[in-house]
């Protein structure tokens, strides 16, 4: 087999710079890339430079070499279209399916996956205009991922930002690596809470559990590579943003849980991989809390936190919307497992063993997913994400039958 064909679409923003170490990383890796820039973009990095670092010609229009036909054969022969930067009027052109240069061309010949990875302004970003070709492009089963928040060009900062390189290449990668399978999540809008809730005593103190997040971001990350516009809720994780997703940062189970209902309203599909206290401290004091000679420290008095999971099952804030739960034991995984599916009234329980030295903080896993129909799918031991993608699977597959 040969080398895996990417065409590297680059439209006008200052953001183009940022494709060259794209390019890098897609060459470096054994992809053969094909850059088509737009005119505008030449002013921000010039044709020579394309050509040099990708071996290829890089011209604009469908008027060099036009015995190649090139208008055509560039997109039939691709295996992956990453646009990058995307800019407003990039957007608006795919959507609307306007073809004046190669890129745009380009992109209505191309079969294989479509990655756009928009940059501009954030006002530009939340324009009504703008959102609703993105939705139009996901709907259509592009890949379109959410641009990064952080420092714009000039003094400006917001969302607008082109994620870095290196999360971009991830991205791609995980959509070459689906193959055939293809963006399945394309037009969806998933939840995904992750991480550990803590509770606090008092300005210094917490009652927390040792959830690293990476199960959750491994969700992320996969669903986003699969098409879906994803709205990460992290609690108390120390992992970096995953490219293409929003990010909501919460602490405690009840700002969990003010940030999920907040974003399930449109969602067809909420997983909740965080592990959320059940309880916590009945009084939160406002001072640190100090240890008096010769006295027992007070009893610390606990109160229940809402069943968040048990909830949105309960009250699903849209028909047919897919709620998943994990279901961490030590003991009777599977019937526990099994009570706690029926319990908590989800569609699908992923079920794990935890322990010290097990799942925790760790890059692996393995679990059974039940099912509310009875089926039960074991996952082998493996990394977070192939266990990830087995759940994408089986909601991917639940979403289908529902629009069926
Ligand atoms: N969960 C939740 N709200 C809570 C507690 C848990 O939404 N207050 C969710 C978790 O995100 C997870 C699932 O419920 O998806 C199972 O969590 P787990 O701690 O295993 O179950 P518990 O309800 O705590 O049951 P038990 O105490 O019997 O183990």
């Amino acid at each position: 087999m040969g080398k895996p064909k990417v065409v590297l679409g680059v439209s006008g923003g200052i953001a183009a710079y940022k494709a060259c170490e794209l390019l890098r990383r897609l060459t470096e890796s054994g992809h053969e890339v094909r850059v088509v820039p737009t005119a505008a973009s030449l002013n921000f990095v010039g044709e020579a430079t394309w050509a040099a670092l990708s071996g290829n010609p890089a011209g604009t229009q469908v008027w060099e070499t036009v015995h190649e036909v090139p208008h055509v054969r560039i997109g039939q022969g691709a295996d992956l279209v990453v646009v990058a930067p995307a800019t407003a009027d990039m957007l608006a052109k795919a959507a609307h399916g306007l073809a004046d240069d190669l890129l745009t061309n380009t992109l209505l010949t191309a079969r294989c996956p479509v990655v756009f990875a928009p940059a501009m302004h954030t006002e530009m970003w939340e324009h009504p205009a703008t959102q609703e070709n993105v939705a139009t492009l996901r709907r259509r089963g592009a890949v379109v991922i959410e641009p990064a928040v952080g420092r714009l060009t000039g003094k400006d900062t917001g969302k607008g930002r082109l994620p870095d390189p290196e999360e971009i290449y991830e991205v791609c990668r995980r959509v070459l690596a689906r193959g055939a399978a293809g963006p399945d999540l394309a037009g969806r809008h998933v939840v995904i809470s992750a991480g550990g809730t803590r509770e606090p005593l008092d300005p210094v103190r917490f009652l927390g559990n040792r959830s690293s997040g990476k199960q959750g971001y491994a969700l992320a990350r996969t669903a986003a590579a699969r098409g879906a516009r994803v709205t990460l809720v992290a609690a108390n994780t120390a992992l970096p943003d995953p490219a293409g997703v929003d990010v909501v940062r919460v602490g405690t189970a009840l700002q969990l849980r003010e940030a999920v209902l907040g974003a399930a309203g449109d969602a067809d599909a909420v997983v909740m991989a965080a592990a959320v206290a059940d309880f916590r401290p009945a009084v939160y004091a406002d001072g640190k809390i100090k240890k008096k000679d010769g006295q027992e420290p007070a009893p610390v008095n606990l109160v229940r936190n809402p069943d968040i999971l048990a909830e949105i099952s309960a009250e699903r804030a849209r028909e047919g919307q897919i709620v998943v739960g994990f279901a961490a034991e030590t003991d009777d995984v599977l019937a526990n497992g099994r009570t706690k599916l029926a319990r908590k009234g989800c569609d699908l329980l992923v079920v794990n063993e935890v322990g010290e030295t097990k799942t925790f903080g760790s890059e692996e896993n393995e679990a059974v997913i039940l099912a509310s129909d009875g089926t039960e799918t074991p996952v082998a031991h493996g990394p977070k994400e192939a266990l990830a993608d087995a759940i994408w699977d089986r909601v991917a597959a639940r979403l289908a039958r529902r629009t069926a």
